[in-house]
């Protein structure tokens, strides 16, 4: 079980006077209450160089992600939403902590020692990111943290038993760090009490303009091959070579440019929206994708431990969403690179398992790192 510290005594935390530049703070206000009168907080970091990073309790939601330009001009790299009233309209899981299960199961289906165990059905005839009552509703219990590589604040949850048909009660502890080298780093770790299966991610939509189309942005992935899927976005188990398909981003490329490609597994993303078998060591903290956007010169790399990582491309951003500064999310105005074990993993023996046993811990790390490109 993870302990929340007490953030009695941490006085400033509440505070929202400015801080010198030179100094990282974390500050909490209100941000409202949810349809079900539970109070939201809102946290904001701020690290040495004077990025920042806001995060609500709601769903461990980043709501917000200032970073540098070329120019040294602090701006927007997330998707994000006014309201708390907005959060609980939208079903984007736009910037949510993701659990139990990232992605889908299909058909809501597993068993584990025998036992079969029902998920809900919420896309179409599969379950999809933890269920309509997953993660990315949950409240948080926050202690933020000063530690030396920055700013930090943990999100503690306790899943119980049954919660959205899921196995065993799951103790769950998500660190955001924000560090004063720019990086929005996210240490997720977990404990059963009975076999289940864990797949925790992160869903912020990135746009390292801030606002508008993503597909100039710049893309590689260090991935050789992908789990292609079927018409429902379930894999089949095979892992396939990225190849001479429209999934090859071993080398930087435009993400629009082969994004309505006449291509079998495009048709059935609507785009992007695939999970690529990251080359790496299982388990090992390492380069899996560069994004650069080179209007503003920001570059994102995101590192992770996990061994795949889902590219969706916003297909399904539809322009009635009405963000931070105004902005109408329209379709591919956001991407996501969410890290994770791969897609039905609970039904596929030949991936690597997603399941958490008692006296066992869950861990993944996942950085997102920014900096800027010189042309
Ligand atoms: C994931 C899924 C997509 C979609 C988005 C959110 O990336 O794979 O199909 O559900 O989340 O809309």
């Amino acid at each position: 079980m993870f302990a929340v510290a007490s953030i009695v005594g941490a006085a400033n935390v509440n505070s929202m006077e400015p801080m010198p530049l030179d100094k990282a703070s974390i500050a909490r206000s209100d941000f409202g209450k949810t349809v079900s009168g539970k109070p939201v907080d809102l946290y904001t970091l701020r690290n040495t160089a004077g990025s920042e990073a806001r995060i609500i309790t709601y769903g461990g939601i980043v709501v917000s992600l200032k970073v540098p330009d070329r120019k040294g001009k602090f701006g927007e790299v997330v998707l994000g939403l006014p309201s708390i009233a907005d959060y609980e309209k939208q079903a984007s899981y736009l910037g949510s902590l993701i659990g139990r299960y990232g992605n889908r199961i299909a058909k809501g289906q597993f068993s584990i020692d025998g036992k079969t165990y029902q998920l809900a059905k919420n896309n179409g005839e599969n379950h999809l990111h933890g269920g309509p009552g997953g993660f990315h509703t949950a409240i948080w219990n926050a202690a933020p943290r000063m530690t030396d590589a920055g700013p930090s604040l943990d999100l503690i949850y306790t899943s119980i038993d049954g919660e959205e048909g899921y196995p065993g009660r799951l103790d769950v502890k998500v660190t955001y760090t924000l560090t004063n080298s720019n990086e929005l780093r996210v240490d997720y770790a977990a404990t059963a009490d009975k076999p289940t299966v864990v797949n925790l991610t992160q869903h912020s939509y990135f746009n390292l303009a801030g606002h508008g189309s993503i597909l100039k942005h710049q893309l590689q992935i260090r991935g050789d091959k992908f789990t292609p899927t079927d018409a429902g976005s379930i894999p089949t188990g095979e892992l396939k070579s990225v190849a001479g398909t429209p999934l090859d981003f071993r080398e930087p490329v435009e993400i629009g440019k082969r994004i309505d490609a006449d291509d079998e597994q495009i048709r059935f993303g609507k785009g992007y929206d695939h999970n690529w078998v990251l080359d790496k060591k299982s388990g090992e903290l390492s380069l899996a994708a560069v994004v650069v956007e080179s209007g503003t010169g920001r570059k994102m790399e995101v590192l992770t431990t996990e061994p795949g990582l889902q590219f969706y491309s916003g297909n399904f951003l539809d322009g009635s969403l009405k963000g931070n500064g105004g902005f109408l999310y329209a379709h591919r105005t956001g991407f996501c690179l969410e890290a994770q074990h791969f897609p039905d993993s609970p039904n596929k023996p030949q991936f690597p398992s997603a399941v958490l046993r008692p006296g066992d811990t869950y861990k993944q790390t996942t950085i997102y790192r920014f900096s800027v490109t010189s042309n």
